[in-house]
């Protein structure tokens, strides 16, 4: 029996215009990487209810974020220990705070070599082609950015920071622009090419913090107390039992020290 096969096209599939560097998407650029809205789509058609997702082959994580931003636990393989590494960063939450107060040290770090003349001897790899790849002046850049992640005490900081190097790296290298493969710039490009890899290093920082300050799941209260939900009220009564006497007046009181309106 011959069996008719219809072709069609489904433009809904097509996210060509679509944001697709959302929350920690943004982190790194990959091979094949998945389309974070495909991912959500079939999250969305088949993941209701579960409890866990696993993709064997999870590259940089894509579907790993999807599965945990509605809340289901996700598990993910790969070969590749780059791969891993950011997604392993891209799925694990780590206070703005922190990240804000490592980036505000790096800039200290850095202007203190930049203009504070300090002088760091960082040793510098010697591994195949380096002078091929990298310029000699990139080189010290990379390696005194490497001296500082490497001094990093908290491990989750410490790899949020080596994916931005990951790409600072690759940037940074002699490697033509918007090729996976590694071919080399031409001379002239060469010539020319003098990038700054500390300030590429704190770009990408700062973006990957703004991309990690997303994932905050939040009801927020809704109005006042007066006009709809009365957070105060509901709770006065355990908490003066917790906390002893009424409290609001003089917290009221330190509000308006700040901000006379937020405090009327
Ligand atoms: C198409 S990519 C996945 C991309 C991923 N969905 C993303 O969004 O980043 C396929 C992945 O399979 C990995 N891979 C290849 N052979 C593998 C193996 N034998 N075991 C585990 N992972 C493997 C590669 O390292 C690559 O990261």
């Amino acid at each position: 029996m011959k069996v008719a096969f219809k072709k069609y096209r489904d433009e809904t599939w097509d996210f060509q215009t679509a944001n697709t560097k959302q929350y920690t998407h943004c982190f790194h650029t990959y091979l094949a990487m998945m389309i974070l809205q495909v991912s959500r789509r079939i999250l969305d058609k088949f993941g209701k209810g579960s409890a866990l997702l696993f993709d064997p082959y999870c590259g940089t994580g894509t579907s790993l974020v999807e599965a945990n931003l509605k809340g289901i636990n996700a598990v993910g393989t790969d070969i590749n220990p780059l791969a891993r590494l950011i997604a392993k960063v891209k799925t694990t939450v780590i206070p703005v705070e922190l990240l804000d107060s490592q980036l505000k040290d790096f800039n200290d770090f850095v202007l203190s070599i930049r203009l504070g003349g300090k002088r760091i001897h960082p040793k510098i790899p010697k591994f195949k082609n380096i002078d091929y790849w990298f310029k000699k002046e990139t080189q010290y850049q990379i390696a005194a950015v490497k001296v500082y992640i490497d001094e990093i005490k908290d491990k989750d900081i410490q790899d949020f920071f080596k994916v931005a190097f990951s790409e600072t790296v690759r940037e940074v290298s002699l490697t033509r622009n918007n090729e996976f493969k590694l071919y080399r710039m031409s001379e002239e490009q060469i010539e020319a090419f003098n990038p700054n890899v500390f300030s590429i290093m704190i770009t990408k920082l700062i973006r990957n913090i703004n991309g990690m300050a997303y994932i905050v799941i939040t009801s927020p209260p809704y109005g006042d107390s007066r006009t709809t939900v009365a957070y105060g009220q509901f709770s006065r009564l355990s908490n003066q039992w917790f906390f002893g006497g009424n409290k609001t007046k003089e917290v009221i009181s330190k509000i308006a020290d700040i901000d006379r309106n937020r405090a009327l």
